[in-house]
């Protein structure tokens, strides 16, 4: 009896803890069938298809055995996971040889002649072929993986590397087609050295060193995952550039990806002269962004994808046989704010997802509303005139809550995810990050993506955004505001 009693019990908590469990997996973000992504890689449009690969560990749900996953989407927002595209492999050696972060173009031209005579839908992948020993680096370099059939089957180049330093550290190529030139250029990250080189290649398999650019900016950590991008000035005719480097923090000591905005006359890039270092988000999670390459006639503005996680708790979140998703695919341009030239980054459009658009007067309630679920778009135009401030609480169970704090005084936004639920299972995890936004005409305007365990804030009209993950212990879709 007592036998039965005990295998009874443990059948229900088995039951229960089934229930309890809530579901991470966000329902419009990217996220992979199972197990670990880190970066977006190869971003790369063709035929209707936006790809998307992944650095994946086929293996499990931790770093490791980095491979190419795959994904196609016709809009952006939902994914197909396909079968990985290339694998890590053994060499002859007795190395092993794992597939870091890179690019994809579209090779039209059959530059690379690494297809028929004619063929206009080339598709070239390059990234960085980490060499190592049972863990034991031996190697980075950039080499080259190559598909005939628009991204369904992938061959590797039988010259690889097509870079190579003899450098341990040197690492994630972004590719763009420079036409003024007719030459591809390359942006390349030697990662301790805080430095970025520029690299140019008629065929993209020799190539040339063009410039440096090196140790501006943030470098509080190592630069990776640099990409080098055209983006339209707002209310001009005018072209910028763009460098991205995903490097330190505005939140001191994690990781995060600063921006320089400046001009690129085909060898040099120069900044503006920036007052202090330029951050694309102000959360925690947001890394290793790239943008995309060959985007269709209809989609203008550069559009770039990144992992919403952080290096410091990465392979922690509690998300189970899943562990990665990115942030929602944003379109970029460059605005003038007191002299000085800023990213705008505003979610693509998305269809078919809840969303409500609500208008609040200073000290006002919200009015009665109630979320189907926990993935939805919230428009906030809140009027803050007269007042100290408020705080919306999203996602709000028992004591659980995520605080989203405006403060009139600094003009801040403030995210408190300190009580947002499962907090416990990194040291670093729980914490209140903050971002500057601007009081146009007494009002504040916010952007909220909720989707399960991601959130996003896009404020006035995408001047700055803050992405953070949080682990809430139940589905709630509960909402407050309260003024201060
Ligand atoms: C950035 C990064 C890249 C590297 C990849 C390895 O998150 O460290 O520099 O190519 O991840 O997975």
């Amino acid at each position: 009896m007592k036998y039965v009693l005990i295998v009874a019990f443990l059948f229900l908590k088995q039951i229960s803890m089934a229930q309890n469990k809530v579901d991470y997996r966000p329902a419009y973000h990217f996220s992979p069938a199972k197990n670990w992504v880190n970066d977006p890689n190869g971003l790369v449009y063709l035929d209707g298809q936006y790809h998307l690969f992944t650095q994946y560990n086929p293996s499990g749900n931790t770093w490791g055995h980095m491979s190419w996953g795959h994904a196609v989407s016709k809009d952006l927002q939902h994914w197909t996971n396909l079968p990985i595209a290339m694998q890590e492999f053994n060499n002859a050696d007795g190395s092993q040889t794992m597939l870091f972060s890179g690019c994809t173009v579209v090779d039209s031209l059959n530059t690379s002649g690494l297809f028929k005579k004619g063929y206009k839908k080339g598709l070239v992948a390059l990234f960085t072929s980490h060499v190592h020993n049972k863990g034991k680096e031996l190697a980075q370099h950039q080499s080259i993986m190559y598909s005939e059939d628009k991204g369904n089957t992938w061959k590797l180049f039988n010259k690889n590397p097509v870079l190579d330093l003899q450098m341990t550290n040197f690492r994630d190529p972004n590719v763009i087609w420079y036409p003024e030139r007719q030459v591809w250029i390359m942006t390349v990250a030697k990662p301790l050295e805080y430095t970025v080189q520029f690299y140019e290649s008629k065929n993209l398999i020799n190539w040339n060193l063009l410039s440096e650019f090196k140790k501006q900016g943030d470098v509080s950590k190592i630069w990776e995952c640099p990409s080098l991008l055209k983006i339209p000035l707002e209310n001009s005719k005018e072209i910028k550039w763009m460098l991205a480097i995903s490097s330190g923090n505005i939140q001191s000591g994690f990781v995060g990806t600063q921006y320089f905005i400046g001009d690129f006359d085909g060898i040099n890039f120069s900044p503006q002269t920036q007052k202090e270092a330029m951050f694309m988000d102000y959360g925690k999670d947001f890394y290793a962004p790239i943008p995309y390459f060959n985007l269709p006639k209809s989609r203008p503005k550069p559009i770039m994808i990144a992992w919403a996680n952080n290096w410091t708790y990465a392979d922690k979140i509690p998300t189970g046989t899943i562990r990665g998703t990115y942030c929602i695919p944003r379109e970029l341009s460059v605005f003038e704010e007191n002299g000085q030239l800023k990213l705008r980054q505003k979610p693509i459009k998305l269809k078919g997802i809840e969303s409500r658009t609500l208008t609040v007067k200073a000290g006002q309630k919200l009015p009665n509303m109630q979320f189907k679920s926990n993935s939805y778009v919230l428009n906030l135009t809140v009027n803050v005139t007269n007042t100290k401030g408020f705080e919306l609480d999203i996602l709000k169970s028992g004591k659980e809550k995520v605080g989203i704090i405006y403060d009139e005084l600094s003009q801040t936004i403030k995210l408190d995810r300190t009580q947002s639920g499962k907090v416990a299972f990194h040291k670093d995890f729980a914490s209140i990050e903050t971002m500057p936004v601007k009081i146009s005409n007494g009002k504040l305007e916010l952007e909220i993506l909720v989707d399960k365990s991601t959130i996003e804030i896009f404020a006035n009209n995408g001047q700055s955004v803050l992405s953070d993950l949080v682990f809430p212990n139940s589905a709630t879709t509960s909402i407050s505001l309260t003024w201060k």
